[in-house]
């Protein structure tokens, strides 16, 4: 009957210890304490333990029985006091603490940081420019004068006669070219603005430009270097193409498209079948650029990319449109 009488106990301590309403106090109250509860039950057998032993199993179950009635009336004092405040409960103490939600950094951020991470290891420093740039920079310099029709490859948000959005990050090279003499291994992250939307294109975008002027740098300097970016970038050897192009400020040019990781490369809406996605522009820079910021194109040559981050990050995490980053829903964002 003592081992009844224990663990009896130990049932109506957790009964009690789950108990955080008041309409669950008179169920307990009658399953334990009632007249025909469990301590009446148990104690009713008192007569079947021998006369010795009674006077001592008669006192613990009386022990047992005013401490658990003592504990229910304490659960009920507080019970009923949290309801008196206009039927707030009392907090339960011992629920888990809930976390506030934390930020995170957009997957576009995480993807720019991890580019920059990856051409720093291989001694790009980073620079930065404006967003509102001078026609100068993001034609002249490159060597799109006013009324080329390369100029309509960049539909282009003007702020005056002279002063535009950035359409691509590449006035960075001209900014940087002006000011520094090489050697030079720079890359310059950043936003940029197009009159462009579909499933592959925003109007905002990020391009990280990436240039390096040295003695003697050649087309396989070029590919080297995007090689391994790629590779570190989706830690696997993903097939790169690289698709002869035109830019007014390289020579030879190239895009470079990257086996479609979305459809594996069997064609699907955002290859628009093809099996590929174009990540960037590059080429070698044209001697002509070279001659407007000063350096002689004998003596110096070098190569030049601007990738597009949204295309890197739709590859790296299977986003099949590039809207997806700027509609700002959580559920969407909160996964990265
Ligand atoms: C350029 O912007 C050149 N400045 C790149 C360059 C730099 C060439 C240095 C040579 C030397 P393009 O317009 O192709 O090139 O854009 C580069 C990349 O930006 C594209 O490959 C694509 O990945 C991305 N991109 C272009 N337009 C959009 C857009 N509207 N939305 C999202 N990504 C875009």
């Amino acid at each position: 009957m003592e081992n009844e009488l224990q663990s009896l106990e130990a049932e109506a301590r957790k009964g009690l210890q789950e108990l955080t309403d008041a309409a669950h106090l008179e169920p307990f109250r009658v399953r334990f304490l009632g007249r025909k509860g469990a301590f009446s039950t148990i104690m009713r057998q008192l007569g079947s333990v021998p006369a010795e032993e009674r006077p001592r199993v008669g006192q613990l179950a009386n022990t047992i029985k005013a401490d658990i009635e003592r504990l229910f009336e304490e659960k009920k004092e507080m019970l009923s006091a949290g309801q008196g405040r206009r039927g707030v409960t009392t907090p339960d103490l011992s629920l888990p603490g809930r976390w506030p939600a934390t930020g995170r950094l957009h997957p576009i951020s995480q993807v720019m940081e991890e580019t920059c991470q990856i051409f720093e290891g291989m001694g790009f420093s980073v620079a930065e420019g404006p967003d509102v740039e001078l026609d100068y920079y993001n034609f002249e310099a490159l060597n799109i004068p006013a009324h080329h029709p390369a100029r309509d490859m960049h539909d282009t948000f003007y702020v005056s006669d002279s002063l535009l959005l950035r359409t691509h990050t590449s006035p960075m090279q001209a900014r940087i070219m002006e000011a520094r003499q090489p050697p030079l291994r720079v890359i310059a992250p950043g936003k940029v603005y197009r009159c462009d939307s579909d499933i592959t294109h925003t109007p905002m975008f990020h391009q990280v430009e990436g240039f390096l002027v040295d003695k003697k740098v050649s087309f396989a300097d070029l590919k080297g270097v995007l090689t391994v970016f790629t590779r570190k970038m989706f830690g696997k050897e993903l097939a790169l193409r690289f698709r002869p192009s035109f830019f007014p400020f390289t020579e030879p040019s190239a895009e470079v498209d990257i086996a479609c990781v979305i459809c594996g490369g069997q064609g699907c809406r955002v290859c628009k079948k093809t099996g590929w996605l174009e990540i960037l522009g590059s080429g070698m820079i044209d001697p002509e650029v070279f001659r407007m910021v000063g350096y002689d194109p004998q003596q110096y040559s070098g190569f030049a990319f601007g990738l597009g981050v949204e295309r890197i990050a739709m590859l790296k995490y299977g986003i099949d449109d590039i809207r997806l980053f700027y509609e700002n829903d959580q559920r969407f964002l909160s996964q990265f």
